[in-house]
């Protein structure tokens, strides 16, 4: 359970749980050289931080915030300049923190502007999605997009801590909740077949929101990825490579069909599908059986997750765009299959004709 430590020597942070009004105290302890505060949201997540402000005034940390426009075109150059302008009018120096309330865009957008302004300043993340609880606001990738792909340009930025709120979840729209799940089911096929036995026997309460079994879930995750960044914080080992289960896929679908027509988590859903169908043709895993890839398709359907697109897309340019994923080394197909339920590596240099044969197994006929 919460607090949940990442453990990265002198950078090892806290992630801890607590409602939005308890927060202030929290970002007093963990960074109590802190002289001011720049919170930065979205229009969505505006109500979390209007709370987060009032707690950091009520602690005593003088605080301003600024909202920016929701949505992934936000991860962009030029929201990223707008907020180093920001931070140069208030002016920030070494000892502002900036404060990210949102989901996955706005810890990107706002790590990397607290990356880059004045060489580096202390940031704190407020996650308010389930993704950005389980995935996104720990471990320290930072960044934005360019027209050329997504995050493109980006650091690895460690916060200062982590502070979950599970209430922001109560007002997530459903289907961005469901997406989150597609991460969760990842940890548990991925890393932890305890914890992929426990959504299966808990999926309905996991829908429900139930606020234990929802903090539960948070927790679980948060502890595996502490695990997982504190054994590779830069993915140069694969260990934390493991982490993109689905996301070679995911990413190459988010490209071809265009993004916004499947949420991330939708794509990561039909993502980890289609690595099932390719760890099995490459003889990961048995093809009969109670198969991860049998056990996966069925929560995932619980969750109200795709499992295979609806529409026939291009399978050459499904591979265009897998070549292009920044995971590829020297052009050759690299994707993190499973072997057996919780556990899954990175393969080098998947044939191409394998990839093909997952995909043509899921794609519409
Ligand atoms: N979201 C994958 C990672 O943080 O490495």
């Amino acid at each position: 359970m919460f607090p949940v430590r990442v453990e990265l020597g002198p950078r090892s942070y806290a992630i801890a749980a607590g409602g939005l009004a308890d927060f202030g105290p929290f970002a007093r302890s963990a960074l109590p050289a802190a002289t001011t505060a720049l919170v930065v949201t979205d229009e969505h997540a505006e109500p979390h931080a209007d709370a987060v402000l009032a707690s950091l005034k009520a602690a005593g940390l003088p605080a301003s915030m600024v909202i920016v426009q929701s949505g992934e075109d936000t991860k962009s150059l030029h929201w990223l300049a707008e907020l180093w302008d920001e931070l140069a009018e208030l002016p920030a120096d070494r000892r502002t923190a900036v404060v990210a309330v949102g989901g996955g865009v706005i810890g990107d957008l706002a790590g990397f502007a607290a990356a880059t302004y004045n060489r580096g300043l202390p940031l704190l993340m407020v996650p308010t999605t389930l993704l950005a609880m389980v995935d996104s606001s720990v471990g320290g990738k930072t960044g934005v997009n360019l027209p050329q792909g997504k995050n493109l340009v980006g650091a690895f930025h460690q916060p200062a801590g982590v502070w979950v709120a599970v209430e922001t979840l109560a007002t997530l729209p459903d289907r961005e909740y469901r997406s989150g799940l597609a991460e969760v089911v990842k940890y548990g096929a991925a890393l932890d077949a305890t914890l992929f036995a426990w959504l299966e026997a808990n999926a309905p309460a996991v829908l429900a929101r139930d606020s234990q079994a929802v903090a539960h879930v948070v927790s679980q995750c948060c502890q595996l990825k502490a695990a997982v960044v504190a054994a590779d914080e830069f993915e140069t080992t694969g260990r934390r490579a493991v982490l993109n289960y689905g996301h070679t896929f995911a990413h190459a679908f988010e490209t071809v069909a265009g993004y916004g027509t499947l949420s991330h988590g939708e794509a990561v859903s039909i993502g980890m599908t289609c690595a099932c169908y390719l760890a099995e043709h490459v003889a990961r895993l048995p093809r009969s059986g109670d198969t991860l890839a049998d056990r996966q398709f069925v929560l995932l359907e619980a969750f109200g997750l795709p499992v295979a697109p609806d529409l026939g897309w291009d399978i050459d340019a499904l591979l265009a765009a897998m070549r292009r994923d920044k995971k590829t080394a020297a052009g050759k197909l690299r994707f993190v299959l499973p072997d057996r339920i919780g556990h899954a590596e990175l393969v080098d240099d998947v044939p191409e004709v394998s990839v093909r044969r997952a995909l043509t197994t899921l794609l519409p006929k």
